[in-house]
């Protein structure tokens, strides 16, 4: 082989070790432990599948097509549940309303939230997401208490300012739709969880969250100058900010506030410092990218399909025109963003035609069976939301736009886009609210193009439009 031969393979091989590399995390996990002890002692079977080439197993079928069509190629030929072998770990895939229900709701404590070490580490390894049992419970109500109806109708105000101000510094602009969202989600979940007082640190606090953000998908090698180390230096200013927010709250001890920071101060719950910081994180990370995802993809949906933005666009109006009979106060309240049932069905179906969160990891604590298949300890388990919510069987012409489907409730765990269960989302009321509250805004003043035919998905890891859905956006008077 001459120099070039070699150079070329190796050339070939590079994607394949860096692979290899990011995968790490997840191939020391558990998956191989149990994989040999399980077949001699059941006598059930397990579910049909592939499980590809040895320890790559079918991970390059994944990220070679589209993860839409790999999953939907092995339900086609598999059924509703099937196995598989992905990033180093062996998988059981469920893509049927029950036994998703099972996975996540029914038998949800056989089942534990599993994330590569590596995230564990940069998000915080108590934030909620990692968690089962009674701290999980105890969070949960902590974060239910602050982001339940009641507490969010107080947040309308403030939501709409940061709505407001988001749209007017878009004007006359093109611009990157999913980054703009982001930072648009971001103000509203710091809003959430520290109200309006912290502006300070909150800066702060913005600017060690983005550094932590780009080495996110990066190797974890925590050597000086990667961006892991980097990321985890910035996680650790991250912790000492929260800690700081923390003790000039304590001083200001006469403070009633109902933000998430609030709740989880309670000292009848004796959180931790540390406790507090990784879930404070974890929040942030839940809240911002899907929220922004979600709104990315309805600002494409409503353009593509005018009928759908002129009725949205109506139903906004009448909100309007409502207030202009009397009222000084011409801002949003609670009330009115129950007077949104059109626009809300386009959130729904933006939710399912889009389906973000594509699927969501467990792993079984012990082995497991389900109508006569054996899921083993140890495996994962995904639930295949995509899947669910694109099953012709149930909407049909899955693949159309459609809002009005949504005007009868769809059946029983088919549609799931905050997940379901124990872990289901505990923020799904504050986002509802925040993208009605834009797209108010959005669709009675501006109006805007789209400025590629490109109708490509990335995933990053969230399905969104080619490079952003890049936009240019104006208030509807300036423009002809
Ligand atoms: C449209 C936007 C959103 C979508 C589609 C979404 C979706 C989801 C889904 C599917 C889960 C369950 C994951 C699983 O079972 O593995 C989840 C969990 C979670 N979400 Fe959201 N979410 C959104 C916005 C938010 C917001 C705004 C917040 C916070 C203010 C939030 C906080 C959380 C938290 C803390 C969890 C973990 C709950 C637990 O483990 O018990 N999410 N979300
Ligand atoms: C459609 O929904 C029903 C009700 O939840 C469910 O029993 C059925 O399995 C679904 N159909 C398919 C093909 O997933």
């Amino acid at each position: 082989m001459t120099m070039d031969t070699i150079s070329i393979l190796f050339l070939l091989f590079l994607p394949f070790l860096c692979f290899l590399f990011i995968l790490l995390p997840f191939l020391s996990s558990s998956s191989s432990r149990s994989r040999s002890n399980q077949a001699g002692k059941s006598t059930i079977g397990l579910p049909p599948g592939s499980m590809g080439y040895p320890y790559v197993g079918e991970t390059f079928q994944l990220y070679s097509d589209n993860p839409i069509n790999f999953f939907a190629d092995r339900q086609n030929k598999y059924g509703p549940i099937f196995k598989t072998h992905i990033l180093g770990c062996p998988c059981i895939m469920v893509s049927s309303p029950e036994a998703a229900k099972f996975v996540l709701v029914t038998k949800a404590a056989l089942f534990k939230p599993t994330f590569p070490a590596s995230k564990e580490r940069m998000l915080g390894p108590q934030a909620i997401f990692f968690q089962q049992g009674d701290y999980h419970a105890r969070l949960r109500r902590l974060l239910l208490r602050a982001f339940m109806p009641e507490a969010t109708r107080g947040k309308v105000a403030g939501v709409e300012h940061l709505a407001v101000s988001a749209l007017s510094s878009w004007d006359g602009h093109t611009i990157d739709t999913y980054q703009q969202m982001k930072i648009y989600a971001f103000n509203v979940a710091l809003l959430s969880i520290f109200g309006k007082d912290e502006m300070l640190h909150v800066e702060e606090l913005k600017k060690c969250y983005y550094t932590l953000e780009k080495g996110y998908n990066s190797m974890p090698i925590n050597l000086p100058g990667t961006l892991f180390h980097k990321s985890m230096r910035a996680r650790r200013q991250l912790g000492q900010i929260v800690a700081d927010i923390l003790s000039s709250r304590r001083r200001q001890r006469n403070a009633v506030a109902s933000d998430l920071l609030a709740s989880f101060m309670d000292p009848k719950e004796a959180l931790t410092d540390a406790q507090i910081a990784d879930n404070i994180i974890g929040v942030i990370f839940a809240a911002r990218d899907t929220t922004a995802s979600v709104l990315t993809w309805i600002v494409k949906y409503l353009k593509e399909n005018p009928s759908v933005l002129r009725a949205v666009t109506e139903e906004q109006m009448e909100i309007i025109k409502l207030k202009e009979e009397g009222a000084e106060d011409k801002s949003l309240t609670w009330a009115d963003t129950k007077r949104m049932p059109f626009t809300c069905r386009v959130i729904q179906e933006t939710m399912r035609v889009a389906s973000i969160l594509s699927f969501t990891f467990r792993e079984a604590v012990e082995d497991v069976d389900y109508q006569g298949y054996l899921i083993p300890k140890g495996w994962k388990v995904l639930p295949l939301f995509r899947n669910i919510h694109h099953c012709a069987h149930n909407f049909s012409d899955p693949e159309k736009f459609d809002p009005s489907r949504f005007e009868v409730a769809p059946k029983p765990n088919t549609f799931m886009p905050f997940g379901s269960g124990t872990h289901a989302c505990p923020g799904n009321e504050l986002a509802k609210l925040e993208m009605l509250v834009l797209l108010h805004h959005l669709t009675t003043k501006y109006r805007w193009s789209l400025l590629a035919s490109d109708t490509g998905i990335e995933f990053g890891p969230f399905a969104l439009p080619s490079n952003g859905l890049p936009i240019k956006i104006s208030l509807k008077t300036t423009m002809n």
